[in-house]
């Protein structure tokens, strides 16, 4: 047995002599006295295991590194055997016996899979989204994983762009209170407890605004926009604690922001005091070159470290580099000790220098994944997420008793896909549940007719003839089509938002054999599509996203009208990609077009679609009816430091109890700086039994009208706001209320 390395005893020794006083900043200090300049650079420097690949294959000898002292936290490391085998290395066979960090990317879900991001945002829950966050801390951490890649809360208005999959859309408000539930949900109430793992607020920052929607693209954009619209769900995670952030791999208006001080230094650490460590995104540091920003990886070393990047994600530069940096006086030792105290700091708070072992339990590994709650929430959250779109000749929900329906299409089947991207440890093999299984709890074998159509990706007609003769047989047809998992996520931007292959012309073939019969399209796709010629080839449209392990189970609960959908979009759905950015809340122009006469010459305008999208952001549509009325303001103005309360009255008026998600939104008519036709500043989930009134009220505050004018001071400006509680972002203002100096 090897002897035990030094730092344990006296580590070991100040725990017990301080007991778990949570003065960690001692135990840190005196261990840092005790560390090499390598060592301390150590720290600094993460690789991958072998447990998955999310980025380039990158020669590596981990095992030497640990030894070596030179690495001190791992990606892609897990099992309690994988981490139990490289904890021991480091702590049996390094000088030091400092712990290793074990992240991992677990981004909705980790052996439970939840709907991708996107569609957990479009169920505008929070507390469960929360509780999704929980359940996926309970399972990776059960596998020795202590760290998470998510949340992601890049917004984005860039559906081209494959990564909008993985965060929780365009809005500023609705992107920021989603990533503090996901912040909470990660890291619980102590982090010293073995079910809770650091979060990481990631792409820091910007990057979901790619140029041509082509991932890793060059992003360019002013301050105002800047802190207006992308820095702030950022922040909301400083606000929520968040333990680590990620520097992202584009460049913002000509510097990489794994370089950029302005971002990392002014604005992360100085404005808003973030005391957690920055993490490089999988070699984005590296890529400095390439860029054209570092002249090589000695520069980009240089640059990263100065820049207030702590760690060096599977980059070479930090282990090969920093030391000889810090001989030649070209980087600060002070920047290295922050960043290793920072890292070492983490592990302090995780209880990993009480117990390095702490997070491998071989029993709670064998017990803990798939447990019956989860799958339970799963399922819930795959109804919750999905949003119907449309609901022509009430085509939904369908009734069990309907002799045959017809279920059409790929992603009938699939187990496959319907867990979407980033799926970490989620099972591709018949572990989750898809649309024809979950539809089998609702209708008999004799009930139910199939054919796949065609494949995601196909390009010939082959098996049209099948699917249409099936088609013809059924009283109803449903249809399950989309996009493959593959198709969004990283590094896979798309030109076209149609759906995919030759699924359209099968659905304008089953339609046009099928004239008069209900046809239902459910869709799982990780962006916004382009859905103008098949809303009017379908009657119902039930976007489903990727909605996991049940998504099955929680889509066929809403098909036959177990659970009445009360998911909304949060994200704009255009007519076409030329329309594309297309959001809410854009700006009004100076030559708006007039809703009278959207033809009207010399108007911002189109020549060859109207303005409008094809689908609103916050719209959804339910089985029952939602009417809003009778709004009230507690007053026509408020100072600065008074609130007004705005109330509406809504009533479930149709045959369905259910949820609505009920929104407010204002406009600053007029300000220093033009601002957004609408935003939304509050939103409130109400459950209505059919008939039932609630009165929702809302609180606005001066508070909740600042934003970065033209100096960049974050302020708010006296004047007219017009206001607004609604289903959707699609309505005309017909309130107004004034704020006075
Ligand atoms: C990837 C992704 C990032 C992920 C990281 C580690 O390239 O950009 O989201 O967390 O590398 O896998």
């Amino acid at each position: 047995m090897k002897t035990r390395s030094v730092f344990f005893y006296i580590s070991f020794a100040l725990v017990t002599v301080s007991g778990f006083a949570q003065n960690y900043e001692a135990k840190v200090d005196s261990l840092m006295n005790l560390m090499t300049l390598q060592e301390k650079i150590g720290q600094t420097v993460m690789y991958s295991g072998h447990w998955d690949q999310t980025g380039p294959i990158i020669g590596t000898d981990n095992d030497k590194y640990i030894r070596e002292g030179h690495m001190g936290a791992m990606l892609n490391a897990m099992s309690v055997k994988g981490t139990r085998d490289l904890q021991k290395l480091a702590m049996e066979e390094s000088r030091l016996g400092i712990p290793l960090l074990f992240g991992y990317d677990v981004i909705h879900g980790h052996r439970t899979i939840f709907p991708i991001n996107l569609g957990l945002s479009a169920s505008w829950d929070l507390k469960m989204i929360e509780e999704s966050a929980r359940i996926a801390a309970e399972e990776a951490s059960a596998e020795g994983i202590h760290w998470k890649f998510a949340p992601m809360v890049d917004i984005s208005r860039e559906p081209r762009w494959g990564r909008i999959s993985e965060g929780a859309g365009e809005d500023v408000y609705l992107g920021s209170e989603i990533a503090k539930a996901y912040v909470k949900g990660f890291q619980g109430e102590d982090l010293s407890q073995p079910n809770t793992i650091l979060a990481c607020a990631k792409h820091y920052v910007a990057y979901g605004a790619p140029q041509a929607g082509r991932d890793y693209h060059t992003v360019n954009m002013g301050e105002g926009e800047l802190r207006n619209v992308y820095l702030p769900p950022f922040k909301a995670t400083v606000d929520a604690g968040v333990e680590t952030f990620m520097s992202a791999f584009n460049e913002l208006n000509g510097i990489p922001t794994s370089g950029n001080q302005f971002t990392l230094r002014d604005i992360l650490r100085g404005e808003w005091g973030f005391e957690g460590f920055v993490v490089s995104d999988y070699t984005s540091i590296n890529e400095m070159i390439p860029h054209g920003f570092a002249k090589d990886s000695i520069d980009a070393a240089r640059l990263g470290i100065n820049a207030g990047v702590d760690m060096d994600m599977m980059g070479h530069v930090y282990r090969l580099h920093l030391e000889q940096l810090v001989e030649e006086e070209k980087v600060s030792e002070a920047y290295i000790n922050d960043a290793c105290r920072r890292i070492l700091l983490a592990k302090f708070k995780l209880g990993l220098f009480d117990d390095p072992y702490r997070y491998i339990n071989k029993e709670r590994e064998n017990t803990t994944k798939y447990k019956p709650e989860f799958l339970q929430k799963a399922r819930e959250l795959a109804a919750a997420s999905s949003v119907l779109l449309q609901n022509k000749q009430q085509a939904l929900p369908l009734s069990k008793n309907t002799k045959s329906i017809a279920f059409i299409g790929p992603l009938v089947k699939d187990e496959y896909d319907i867990i979407g991207n980033w799926a970490a440890k989620g099972d591709r093999n018949g572990k989750a549940v898809s649309v024809f299984e979950g539809i089998s709890e609702y209708l008999k074998p004799e009930q139910i007719l199939y054919a796949k159509g065609c494949d995601i990706l196909d390009t010939g007609d082959s098996e049209f003839a099948e699917a249409i003769s099936v088609s013809k047989k059924a009283d109803a047809i449903v249809l399950v089509m989309g996009e493959g998992h593959h198709m969004s996520g990283e590094a896979a931007s798309r030109t076209s938002l149609k759906i995919p292959g030759v699924q359209p012309e099968l659905i304008a073939k089953i339609r046009e054999a099928n004239p008069n019969k209900k046809i239902t399209l459910v869709l799982m796709n990780g962006r916004p599509l382009n859905l103008s010629s098949e809303v009017a080839l379908v009657d119902a449209i039930l976007e489903v996203w990727f909605p996991g392990t049940m998504g099955g189970a929680g889509t066929a609960d809403v098909l036959f009208g177990a659970y009445n959908p009360s998911g909304k979009l949060t994200v704009t759905f255009p007519r076409n990609v030329g329309q594309v950015p297309i959001y809410y809340n854009m700006k009004n122009t100076g030559r708006p077009i007039p809703e009278s006469n959207p033809k009207e010459d010399y108007k911002s305008n189109y020549i060859d679609v109207p303005n409008t999208p094809l689908f609103y952001f916050g719209h959804g549509l339910s089985y029952t009816s939602f009417e809003y009325s009778d709004l009230e303001l507690s007053s026509e103005s408020i100072g600065f430091s008074e609130t007004l309360t705005a109330s509406v009255n809504v009533t479930n008026s149709g045959n369905y109890d259910g949820y609505e998600v009920v929104q407010l939104y204002i406009h600053d008519k007029v300000a220093s700086v033009t601002r957004p036709v609408k935003e939304l500043k509050g939103f409130q989930k109400i459950f209505l039994k059919k008939g039932e009134t609630k009165d929702v009220v809302f609180t606005i505050s001066a508070a909740d009208l600042k934003f970065y004018n033209h100096k960049m001071i974050y302020g708010v400006e006296p004047g007219v706001f017009e206001i607004a509680i609604t289903p959707s972002s699609d309505f005309k203002f017909e309130n107004t209320f004034t704020l006075k100096d």
